[in-house]
């Protein structure tokens, strides 16, 4: 995880660190950092916690620090080393009596640092922190000291690293000049005018340029105000296109909402509108050419991810396997990669992925590549790495999601895997088309009714009901059946991670096999009713906790009289073809975590521990 910035050109080079910082403290908010490059040496300023606290120290420097022209930025996620200043980067190498400093920022882990380290404490280097970056800083320092260019010592330095990384890298001896290289951690080079930019990710971006370009694995850059090469490590330089995103800079910005998260909800319908738009027409007909698949030639899927994209792809497979009955597995990336997965050309894998970074994801589409599978991307991040390393691309439109809990993207995941299975479904036959457009058509009505999700949960006193049931709550048991079980998996992560309790996600029918005895009038049940038979079967589910002291909150149609009648309080959701419940059915527990969050006193955008992007395994 991890966020690096860096800047080189004009006097607005804090301006532009702090910034992109400011956009990328999703990534990680244990301690920030800054070191600028300037003729007669680094200026460096680190503090511990969120960046506000670093916003403070720069305040109070002097405007030696506010002219300089090139530097680079840090946000952390700790993985060496604990959240300390010491610890906090840029890490700095050289200086006297060796040469020039060098300041260098990382995200990624160097798995050889601990050899590097003994090796660089026998020639006679002090470390001043515990993190794997700092034999980095060293290298680079002793390669410049010895006369190597920046980019030279960068190049020597790289040939030592084992590991992922995304590195840049400052030097007094140097001070016009930014150099960068990644090796499976992301990278971006921002292009301006007398100016350029470098960034983990392009919303750190966004207030100053929107044309970019990919730095690859194994690739170099080396930034002045006026320039950006890119070149091999062996030296061949490398020629690469500008690509432009449509993202705004106001896409990033909170909008007169309270948070990122609230804000987020609220722009769902108009993420699903997005990610509908151009490939489901007014008569229910799906048009996924863009993915240049023939998707009559796939005999199963594997679908993995991690997270909240998981239990998008458990919504996913259970769409594929109703419509288009075709065989689809879920996985969770982590486990797939390792787990030696059986495969063939004839399988596709679809991999899910809100950031298209996800080491895990990554890897699991690597271990698909070794039995031939084609490999879907479904991704809302243009650009991101997934989109590189897939054969095809459905991105999700749901906009930057900036809140580390995940929730528009979620709900976009799940409408482009309907999208999918509509694909899939119209070209093995397995339906008539009639029907599949029907449902299609029903899709189509999903920005409306998540819309009237949104304002029926708005009612007033609904939301404080329901978080009046979790007061003195010490966990929570979340219920659903049938595709209302992946929505209570979403549901209880939602609350974990922003809330701090402990929540379990639970098939309502399996709950007396185990969970049950979680319940007492401490251990709220969320049960997510949903319609038809399985409403039933889940409603006398939900009659055994009631009979065990279990206060409950029941999502539910607005007409569910019953619903009332076994819950403390009721979350209405508007009545909807079979398809939509998912997506209506989440918005509630988003509102409910969040709510619950708020009146525990947390950061929902910045839960503890988390980071948006994880690219560590
Ligand atoms: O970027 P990805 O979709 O690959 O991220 C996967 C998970 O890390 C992510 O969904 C995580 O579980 C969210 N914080 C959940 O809200």
């Amino acid at each position: 995880m991890c966020g690096i910035v860096g800047y080189v050109g004009g006097e607005r080079c804090v301006e532009v660190l702090m910034e992109g910082l400011r956009n990328l403290e999703y990534r990680g908010y244990d301690s920030a950092g800054l070191a600028l490059a300037g003729p007669d040496g680094l200026r460096t300023a680190r503090e511990v916690g969120p960046l506000n606290n670093l916003a403070g120290t720069v305040g109070q420097r002097d405007g030696d620090f506010f002219s300089m022209r090139s530097g680079v930025g840090h946000t952390r996620w700790a993985t060496h080393g604990r959240p300390t200043e010491a610890n906090a980067h840029p890490h700095t190498g050289g200086g006297a009596p060796v040469g020039p400093e060098v300041a260098v920022v990382h995200n990624g882990i160097i798995e050889n640092h601990a050899e590097l380290r003994d090796e660089l404490r026998a020639r006679g280097f002090e470390f001043r922190s515990e993190t794997d970056t700092e034999v980095i800083a060293h290298l680079l320092g002793e390669g410049v000291a010895a006369g190597s260019s920046l980019k030279e010592a960068l190049v020597e330095t790289l040939q030592r690293l084992q590991g992922s990384f995304a590195v840049a890298a400052v030097s007094a001896a140097e001070p016009e000049t930014v150099v960068a290289a990644r090796h499976q951690s992301p990278l971006v080079v921002g292009l301006g005018e007398g100016e350029n930019f470098l960034a983990s990710a392009v919303q750190a971006l966004l207030g100053y340029t929107r044309r970019f370009l990919f730095v690859e694995n194994g690739e170099v850059a080396v930034l002045t105000g006026t320039s950006v090469e890119l070149s091999t490590l062996d030296g061949r330089p490398v020629e690469r296109d500008p690509f432009e995103v449509d993202w705004s800079a106001e896409a990033i910005e909170l909008g007169g909402y309270e948070d990122f998260m609230l804000k987020e909800i609220h722009e769902q319908p108009a993420a699903l509108q997005a990610t509908l738009a151009g490939r489901l027409d007014a008569d229910g007909s799906v048009d996924l050419s863009e993915l240049g698949f023939d998707l009559s030639g796939i005999e199963r899927i594997d679908v993995v991810a991690c997270g909240t994209a998981y239990h998008a792809g458990l919504l996913g497979k259970s769409a594929l396997e109703r419509l288009a009955r075709i065989p689809v597995e879920v996985a969770v990336a982590s486990e797939y990669r390792y787990g030696d997965p059986v495969g063939d050309e004839k399988t596709l894998v679809v991999a899910i992925s809100q950031s298209g970074e996800t080491t895990d994801t990554l890897a699991a589409v690597e271990a698909a590549r070794g039995f031939g599978a084609r490999v879907l991307a479904v991704t809302n991040t243009q650009g991101s790495l997934i989109t590189r390393e897939a054969d095809a691309v459905l991105l999700t439109k749901a906009g930057p999601e900036v809140g580390v809990a995940a929730t528009k993207t979620f709900l976009t995941q799940v409408a482009a895997l309907y999208l999918l299975s509509f694909g899939v479904a119209e070209a093995r036959g397995a339906r008539p088309v009639e029907e599949i457009k029907e449902i299609g058509r029903a899709l189509r009505r999903s920005p409306e009714k998540v819309e009237e999700a949104i304002e029926l949960l708005g009612e007033p006193g609904l939301m404080s009901a329901a978080v009046g049931v979790f007061a003195g709550a010490r966990c929570a048991l979340f219920l659903g059946r049938g595709q209302s079980f992946p929505v209570a998996l979403e549901g209880a992560l939602k609350l974990k991670e922003i809330s701090y309790l402990p929540a379990e996600g639970y098939p309502a029918g399996e709950m007396k096999h185990g969970p049950i005895a979680l319940v007492d009038e401490q251990c709220p049940v969320v049960a997510i009713l949903g319609e038809g038979t399985l409403r039933e079967k889940t409603l006398s589910n939900v009659e055994e906790t009631v009979a065990r002291g279990a206060r409950v909150i029941a999502v539910a149609n607005e007409d569910d009289v019953a619903a009332g009648r076994i819950a403390q309080s009721v979350l209405p959701v508007p009545n909807v073809p079979q398809i939509l419940s998912p997506l209506v059915s989440t918005v509630p527990l988003q509102f409910l975590a969040y709510h619950v969050a708020k009146a525990r006193g947390l950061d929902v955008d910045k839960p503890r521990n988390l980071a948006k992007s994880v690219t560590v395994e």
